[in-house]
């Protein structure tokens, strides 16, 4: 598993800047030098004042960064000069933070913050892209060296990064989920991941598939019945609020690996699906970090696993399978599976737990990267409420969320000959018609959010906060409603 990297706080120490081996990080305002930096520009003989009147930084955006090379004056072998005014917002400081992490040295690496209003920001954004997945690799890059922050205050730095260390654990618990091939993360090891997290006291609970048999779980079941992998349904449980308040439910899709089924997919691209159960990674992660940060909150997370394959067992085209609802669902695609897997896990959510709101994350259609590309997950609601406490706190995370329609119209083109419904209905709007299949197994008076993820979960090119893979995405947003809108 990985974790976030160790961090030295240190007070801000002019000699030992000059003295740093690795790496030199200053954050520099360009109207304002601060005293230590005036001295550090002495040092230099003049090297930072250059750098920063040249015209390179001058169209540098707040939060990127130039190098000097083997500077003047210093031991290092690198000054890094991060362009960030004290004014910007606290996100514009986490994305510079990242800007530092993608670049710490094997040395070691000394990051002067001073007083930086945001020096939080700064320490967690680099934590953030810090982040790297090798451990499949038998000649690993070289590890970082130490990672030393100089602040004023190293003391009041420290205890508030340790509150962010709880979301970064979160963050990679996610990541890592989400980069391990399907050989690795079968549906039996990742149930074992999340028994692991019993020691955080979180409550696990396994339902195997003839448990979910006896429930009616067909819709899930049918989708696992070609796999050599059983099918199982994972609830975790953190109880950290009043008794007497119901759970926040999140409901993920873990399908650890999605082949199409008979209905196959064609090869290229095909080992992308390894992502497919990425939805339930995020539930894993929000929960994993709320039960190191020992949110206030009851939250139940479920996740349904189970991989989609072809075989002499598979459901096939056309195949009817009732739901443990009991609506009776044509398969017309046995790609469309995540919306089977769905349909179950969100109305056993509901049966079970009677939560009082619910959210559910997939890497559903291929139809939501068509409409939003890799820069927004889309959203949709029954509940503009609700819907919009999370959009703040994705917005304040800088987590791309974009809401899309729902209505009757699309509901329409559910409608199968044979059956109550269909699971697939064609290309047009594909996107919305898998949240209105969702939306069948929803009580009209459950608030609740389906996120379609399928464009964010995975990147292939780094971000501010995350090297090319797995993001994260929505563990950030998840975290901060629930502390902002349901802890007591
Ligand atoms: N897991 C896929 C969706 C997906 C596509 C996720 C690309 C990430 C990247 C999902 O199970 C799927 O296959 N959806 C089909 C639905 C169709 C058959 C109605 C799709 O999007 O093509
Ligand atoms: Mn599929
Ligand atoms: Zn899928």
């Amino acid at each position: 598993m990985t974790h976030p990297i160790a961090i030295d706080f240190k007070a801000t120490d002019f000699d030992a800047i000059l003295l740093e081996k690795g790496r030199v990080v200053l954050i520099v305002d360009p109207d304002a030098l601060t005293v230590l930096q005036t001295k550090i520009d002495k040092s230099t003989h003049g090297a930072l004042g250059r750098a920063i009147k040249s015209d390179a930084f001058s169209v540098l955006p707040q939060g990127k960064s130039l190098e000097l090379s083997f500077p003047v004056g210093l031991l290092a072998e690198t000054l890094q000069v991060v362009k960030l005014a004290k004014s910007v917002t606290p996100l514009v400081a986490r994305r510079a933070g990242g800007g530092i992490g993608a670049n710490l040295s094997k040395v070691s690496s000394l990051i002067s913050l001073e007083d930086h209003p945001h020096a939080d920001e700064l320490t967690f954004g680099a934590a953030l892209r810090a982040y790297s997945f090798d451990q499949h690799k038998t000649k690993p890059p070289a590890p970082l060296g130490q990672v030393k922050v100089q602040a004023n205050d190293p003391e009041a730095l420290a205890a508030k990064t340790a509150s962010h260390a709880a979301l970064a654990e979160g963050v990679f618990f996610t990541r890592d989920l989400v980069n391990e091939p399907a050989n690795i993360l079968t549906t039996d090891s990742f149930a074992a991941r999340l028994v692991a997290m019993r020691d955080l006291g979180l409550e696990i609970e396994i339902l195997e598939e003839s448990q979910m048999l006896a429930l009616g779980m067909h819709a899930l079941l049918g989708v696992g019945q070609g796999s050599e992998s059983p099918s199982k349904l994972v609830v975790l449980r953190w109880n950290g609020g009043k008794k007497e308040n119901a759970p926040l439910a999140l409901v993920g899709k873990g399908v650890v690996f999605d082949t199409g089924g008979i209905s196959i997919k064609p090869a290229g691209g095909m080992e992308e699906m390894t992502m497919d159960m990425g939805g339930a990674g995020v539930v894993a992660g929000v929960m994993r970090s709320l039960a190191l940060r020992k949110a206030r909150a009851n939250v139940v997370g479920l996740v349904g696993l189970v991989e989609n394959m072809p075989d002499g067992r598979a459901q096939r085209p056309g195949d009817i399978v009732t739901s443990m609802k009991g609506t009776t669902i044509e398969v017309i695609n046995t790609d469309a599976e995540g919306r089977l897997v769905l349909a179950d896990v969100l109305w056993y959510a509901q049966e079970t737990y009677k939560p009082h709101a619910m959210i559910n994350l997939a890497t559903l259609t291929g139809a939501i990267i068509v409409a939003l590309g890799h820069e927004n997950t889309g959203g949709f609601s029954n509940n503009t409420l609700f819907y919009d406490k999370l959009d703040k706190a994705a917005e304040a995370e800088g987590e791309g969320l974009w809401r899309m329609p729902l209505g009757d119209a699309y509901d329409a083109k559910l409608t199968s000959r044979i059956a109550d419904i269909v699971n697939s209905c064609g290309r047009d709007a594909g996107a919305i018609t898998a949240a209105q299949f969702l939306q069948r197994f929803v009580k009209p008076e459950t608030p609740w959010i389906h996120l379609d993820i399928a464009g964010t979960a995975l990147m292939k090119t780094a971000t501010d906060l995350a090297p090319k893979g797995a993001t994260g995405w929505g563990v950030l947003a998840l975290n901060r409603m629930i502390a902002d809108h349901f802890e007591d």
